[in-house]
């Protein structure tokens, strides 16, 4: 029997202003998140989609637009209780300004330091406060990809992580590896739609596992 069920789709950069012009961001298109909310809305979900400036959004989602990762996070935790699945693809800045400059910083010939400090991690908020939720995560590494996803997998509390190299930046095709605590599948060179596909459908299963397990005990 279908189920329609919530799910809460982060995506697209953060941005972290330093004065009025300049800012810190992380390189990300968006088009994994739109693939996933396109997926998820197509299967008859709701979908809350938060997220960052990009060029397209989603149809037929409840779209939220944030700037920074500390609005992001705000509308996350208040999104959280409604969702039944939580997915972020979202390039979040780990940094923010300590102090922003109300004025654009002049090019006065000697060097500016800029003092940072950490933004909270949003899908490991999540993942510690997920109750019989799913919440799922994305790893881009340019370096032991495979060991360092397992390692965000467990701190983050997650069910799923998918984890993938630079080479997925901007483009449509890309491999990435579906991650679970006993096991590892990986799709090679596929459209991000087809794997924003197998991930929705990866979560709705483990989401059905949680359910019988929890009707069974
Ligand atoms: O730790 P790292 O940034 O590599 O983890 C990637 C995963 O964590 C992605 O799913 C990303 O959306 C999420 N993330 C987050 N909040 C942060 C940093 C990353 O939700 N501050």
């Amino acid at each position: 029997m279908f189920k329609k069920l919530t799910f809460l789709i982060l995506s697209g950069p953060t941005k972290e202003y330093i004065d009025p012009v300049r800012y810190i961001s992380n390189e990300s298109s968006g088009k994994m998140g739109l693939a996933l909310a396109e997926y998820a809305v197509k299967k008859g979900h709701r979908v809350i989609f938060i997220s960052g400036e990009v060029k397209k959004y989603p149809a037929q989602v409840k779209l939220v637009k944030v700037t920074t990762a500390l609005e992001m996070f705000k509308e996350s935790k208040f999104s959280l209780q409604k969702a039944d699945i939580v997915i972020s693809a979202a390039a979040v800045a780990d940094y923010r300004l300590a102090k922003f400059q109300k004025h654009k910083i002049k090019k006065s010939g000697n060097s500016t330091l800029l003092w940072l400090k950490n933004n909270p991690d949003i899908v490991k908020y999540c993942g510690k406060n997920k109750s019989n939720k799913v919440v799922a995560g994305f790893a881009l590494e340019t370096q032991n990809l495979l060991a360092n996803a397992k390692l965000k997998l467990q701190s983050k509390n997650l069910d799923l992580i998918v984890a993938n190299g630079r080479d997925s930046f901007g483009s449509d095709k890309t491999t990435v590896y579906m991650i679970k605590s006993d096991s590892i599948v990986e799709i090679k060179n596929r459209s991000k739609k087809f794997i924003a596909g197998k991930i929705i459908n990866e979560t709705v299963k483990i989401f059905e596992n949680i359910k019988s397990l929890k009707n069974n005990a």
